[in-house]
């Protein structure tokens, strides 16, 4: 079996990989100092895939730890970089923390793939490096533009950093944008889990409605959209990993033409955080207490992705809607309420 290592193997759109990889056929290692995440997900990939993944806890800004994972594997063919701090709203404020974290990380695991001739990399991009685009939806094509936030700001410079790397090194690199990822595995065995107040809209419904919460504030509803309020692309976290096992396998089979590659993983469609809200409440019969806040510096007022590129090129199609994400995310919410009360009070989301 092809071995693969994964960043961040720990947090939430990693652990999904992790599982969509090793239901695939590939034998996974997992990347990842828990600073802001625990091992309870490796439990769940755990329960659904039958396979123990084993996570190294090494903190990816410390090169000699780093390169010690790849000296003890030296048969990986594969990294998929997920490992990252990813809040809008806390870059803004912190915004050296992200640029230290985001890009000395990357740059000694680049180190480590060149140094041991890992054929594959896949990194983890948002459609943050887009900025507020002039037109949408956005395409690859899309000209990036000056970035929202810190955050952003990371992604972009990831996105060049890897671009003049694979040049230089020939490592074939594929760079994945996601829009907004969201919803949990069908199984409630995995999901999202931020170890303090979330940050994203659909854990911060979730929790309001699970009481962990007061209520949700509505970062504005005076953009210039529909009904006042921001438009994003939520895209299921399953089928966002499985890209992820398409791309790989696309640059295994030789199909990826050059030496990168750009994919949005998004579903087409646009919904306002208004919307978003009123399908949770429809999907899981909860209605939502909200209030209208003021906006939130960093956000973007509207995208969503054209997603034909990431069809066409790697067979993907997401599979899961709207209220599916909802309606997971909320069964997940309530395991974890379950999980939590079973660890008789033990708060599971801490390491
Ligand atoms: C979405 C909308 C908020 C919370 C995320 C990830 C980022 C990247 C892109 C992957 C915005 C509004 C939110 C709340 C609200 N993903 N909101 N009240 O900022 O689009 O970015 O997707 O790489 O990593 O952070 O996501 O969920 O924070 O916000 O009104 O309590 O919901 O203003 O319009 P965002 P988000």
């Amino acid at each position: 079996m092809k071995k693969i290592l994964v960043t961040g193997g720990c947090g939430y759109i990693g652990s999904h990989t992790i599982a969509d990889l090793t239901e695939n056929g590939f034998d996974v290692i997992s990347v990842d100092n828990n600073s802001r995440s625990t091992t309870h997900l490796l439990e769940g990939i755990e329960k659904i895939t039958g396979k123990k993944v084993k996570n190294y806890k090494v903190d990816l800004c410390d090169f000699d730890d780093t390169n010690a994972v790849f000296e003890e594997n030296p048969d990986i063919v594969g990294v998929i970089h997920f490992a990252a701090y990813k809040a809008v709203g806390e870059s803004v404020e912190k915004p050296l923390l992200y640029f230290e974290n985001n890009l000395v990380s990357l740059i000694n695991l680049l180190k480590c793939v060149a140094s041991f001739k890992v054929p594959y990399f896949v990194f983890s991009s948002s459609c943050t490096v887009y900025g507020n685009p002039d037109s949408i939806p956005v395409t690859e094509e899309t000209p990036t533009k000056q970035a929202e936030s810190p955050y952003g700001y990371t992604k972009q410079m990831g996105e060049q950093i890897i671009t003049e790397f694979a040049k230089a090194s020939g490592v074939r690199s594929v760079l994945l944008r996601y829009f907004n990822p969201a919803g949990a595995h069908p199984s409630a065995l995995m999901g999202e889990m931020p170890l303090d107040k979330p940050q994203n809209l659909v854990p911060v419904i979730t929790q309001s409605a699970i009481g962990k919460l007061p209520g949700i504030t509505v970062f504005g509803d005076r953009y210039p959209t529909r009904d006042g309020s921001c438009v994003r692309d939520f895209i299921h976290v399953c089928d966002l990993a499985h890209a992820h096992t398409l791309a790989l396998q696309y640059m295994i089979d030789g199909k990826l033409s050059g030496i990168t590659d750009i994919f949005n993983l998004g579903t087409g469609s646009g919904i306002t955080v208004l919307e978003a809200i009123r399908t949770f409440e429809a999907a899981t019969g909860i209605p939502a207490n909200y209030k209208i806040g003021s906006n939130r510096p960093g956000d973007v007022i509207a995208i969503y992705a054209n997603n034909d590129k990431a069809r066409r090129e790697l067979g993907w199609e997401p599979k899961f809607t709207l209220e599916e994400i909802m309606k997971t995310a909320w069964a997940w919410e309530q395991k974890l309420q379950n999980d939590e009360k079973l660890f008789t009070g033990k708060n599971i989301r801490l390491n």
